[in-house]
């Protein structure tokens, strides 16, 4: 018998894609590499790391939802973005992905589960599965341009569903919630007892103009217990600092409860360094050049790659309306795999769909982040590529 638990046995095994990558590095041949989605490997404003030698950063004074003067520069920084947050709402974490973590705990018992959308970011599954918590899928129709459909919800729900995840705008597809969604979806967890968790860690990152959108669930009188989740290694580029973030909101009893309890689960642990609270203020100052930076970045990069895109190509670029991915929408022959590798032959690396978890279509995904010259030299291999159907 396995001395360890079922949980934690995740499958290792590497897939095709990962093996010829690992072996063109090997043979020392370039890669440019589309995945890339490190804001501090693409030569994006970086601030100097100065602030972090504040003069009591080695007193430690703890504070369980994170440091008072801390929650208030978040306060006052989501401020600026229009909503008016009271800082004792806010509960402080080295990550959003730590920050799941503690909303399963709060909300599941072992064995429940929370619905999480798909096509999305994968690493839901791992976060559930750790706590003892499952996943169930609801799908993001293509039809609804990869946007929330509240019907498909409400039919992955079963008795022991506990919370619904939405990420806001969608990673990879770029798709904003908007009022009539959100509606729909409080009367469906209002009904249901559910519970939202909101992802927004890209709804800064906006392309343009767009009626209806919603950036934040926070602030907003809901129905539900709501948690929204953001935190700087999206907001300021900064995933090396460790410093997340949610605002607790909805009913006003349910949401005092479950602060009371985050706070002993925070206590337990107590995992945000000193140092990067102490000077949050400077790390979220720095967020509105990093974001006009990336902003920039993103919006040219995606200009260029619709330029690439032949007349009657069999490839197209799906719309979106934010983040910093590009989806690619792709002939079924010879699919993901077979494009990605010969992608690679070419010495161009990107994601298949699959990885995301696309169904209804072969997909690829791009990541806008990459530095430009990069970019833009690989254009002319992928439109090759592409056009010889693989
Ligand atoms: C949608 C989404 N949520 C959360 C995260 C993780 O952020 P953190 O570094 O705060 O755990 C990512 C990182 O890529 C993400 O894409």
């Amino acid at each position: 018998m396995s001395p360890f638990s079922a949980r934690t046995g995740f499958a290792r095994t590497w897939n095709a894609l990962a093996l010829a990558l690992a072996s063109r590095r090997a043979r020392g041949l370039p890669v440019m590499d589309l995945t890339e989605t490190n804001p501090t490997r693409v030569e994006l404003p970086l601030p100097a790391p100065a602030p972090l030698a504040h003069p009591d950063a080695l007193r430690y004074a703890p504070e369980s939802l994170g440091l008072l003067s801390a929650r208030e520069a978040v306060a006052a920084f989501l401020g600026t973005r229009g909503a008016s947050l009271r800082p004792e709402h806010l509960v402080l974490s080295a990550s959003t992905s730590e920050a799941y973590g503690w909303l399963f705990k709060l909300l599941c018992e072992p064995g429940d589960n929370v619905l999480v959308p798909a096509p999305s970011y994968p690493l839901f599954e791992y976060l559930a599965r750790l706590e003892g918590v499952e996943t169930r899928t609801y799908r993001l129709p293509r039809a609804h341009g990869f946007g929330l459909d509240v019907d498909a919800v409400d039919a992955a729900r079963d008795a022991r569903t506990r919370a619904v995840l939405v990420v806001n705008p969608g990673n990879p597809t770029g798709h904003y919630l908007h009022e009539g969604e959100l509606e729909a979806l409080s009367t469906l967890c209002a009904r249901a007892g559910l519970a939202l968790v909101s992802d927004e860690v890209f709804s800064d990152f906006a392309w343009g103009e767009e009626p209806g959108r919603v950036g934040s669930v926070a602030g907003r009188e809901l129905p539900m217990p709501t948690f929204s989740l953001s935190g700087l290694s999206k907001v300021a580029g900064l995933p090396g600092l460790k410093l997340a973030w949610m605002h607790v909101g909805g009913p006003e009893a349910a949401r005092d409860e479950a602060l009371a309890r985050l706070e002993l689960v925070a206590d337990t642990y107590l995992p945000v360094n000193t140092p990067v609270q102490l000077s949050l203020p400077e790390w979220l100052a720095h967020a509105p050049r990093f974001q006009g930076a990336v902003l920039a970045r993103v919006k040219e990069n995606r200009r260029r790659l619709l330029e690439a895109r032949p007349a009657g190509a069999p490839w197209d670029v799906v719309p979106a309306q934010g983040g910093w991915s590009a989806v690619l929408r792709i002939p079924l022959e010879p699919g993901e795999e077979a494009t990605c590798l010969a992608l690679l032959e070419e010495g161009v690396s990107v994601q298949p769909g699959y990885f995301y978890d696309f169904r209804g279509g072969a997909f690829l995904v791009l990541s806008l982040l990459t530095h430009p010259d990069v970019f833009a030299a690989a254009l002319g291999p992928l439109a090759r590529v592409l056009a010889a159907g693989g």
